[in-house]
């Protein structure tokens, strides 16, 4: 398993990742196709400048064309301040195998090298099972619910956090 930076070929992948009505289910439902590429080229150009880290879960080294799902850290403004966040996302057909804990824990583990992220806080919807046992499996605290805004919706989630220098789970 790697992960790799998101590039311009990507607009495939994220259309069955982020338009699919089972892969968003937890997510207020599929996005429309039509905004898809104007989203990658800006996480291409995000990943380029290193402002955000975005990763494509890549399953098997030897066979770099196949991707599984998407994992990515960024920053984003509240009334406190910034806030580093984590995301992923593993496609039907990879779902079950912990490839969802592996590229989560990758990418904690070289931002506690990188050392510019502090905390990390990660808001799976309450629905989702799986996303929270990823939180719960690494050694993410749970600090309760909260109201998430997304796309054009409001997700009730799960507020989680993580030190990732003092609390990743091996
Ligand atoms: C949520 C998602 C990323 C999980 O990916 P995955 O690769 O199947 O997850 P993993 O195999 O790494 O499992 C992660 C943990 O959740 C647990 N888990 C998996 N499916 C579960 C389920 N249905 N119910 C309860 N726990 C579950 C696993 O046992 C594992 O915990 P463990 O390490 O303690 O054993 C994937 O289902 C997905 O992308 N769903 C659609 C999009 C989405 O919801 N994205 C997240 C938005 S916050």
């Amino acid at each position: 398993m790697l992960l790799r930076d998101v590039r311009p070929d990507d607009v495939d992948a994220y259309v069955r990742m982020r338009c699919d009505p089972v892969m968003m289910a937890d997510l207020g439902g599929p996005l429309p196709v039509d905004g898809i590429a104007a989203k990658v080229e800006r996480d291409v150009q995000s990943a380029a400048a290193d402002t955000q880290w975005i990763k494509i879960i890549v399953p098997d080294g030897a066979d770099p064309a196949t991707v599984a799902g998407s994992v990515a850290l960024w920053t984003h403004d509240l009334d406190d301040g910034p806030v580093s966040e984590i995301g992923w996302m593993v496609l039907p057909e990879f779902q079950g195998r912990g490839l969802a804990r592996w590229a989560a824990r990758a990418l904690l583990r070289r931002a506690a090298a990188d050392g510019r992220w502090g905390t990390v806080h990660a808001y799976p919807a309450v629905t989702n099972a799986a996303s929270n046992g990823v939180c719960r499996s690494l050694g993410f605290t749970l600090l309760g619910e909260t109201s998430v805004p997304f796309a054009d919706r409001v997700i009730r989630s799960h507020h989680w956090v993580i030190d990732p220098r003092a609390d990743l789970v091996d």
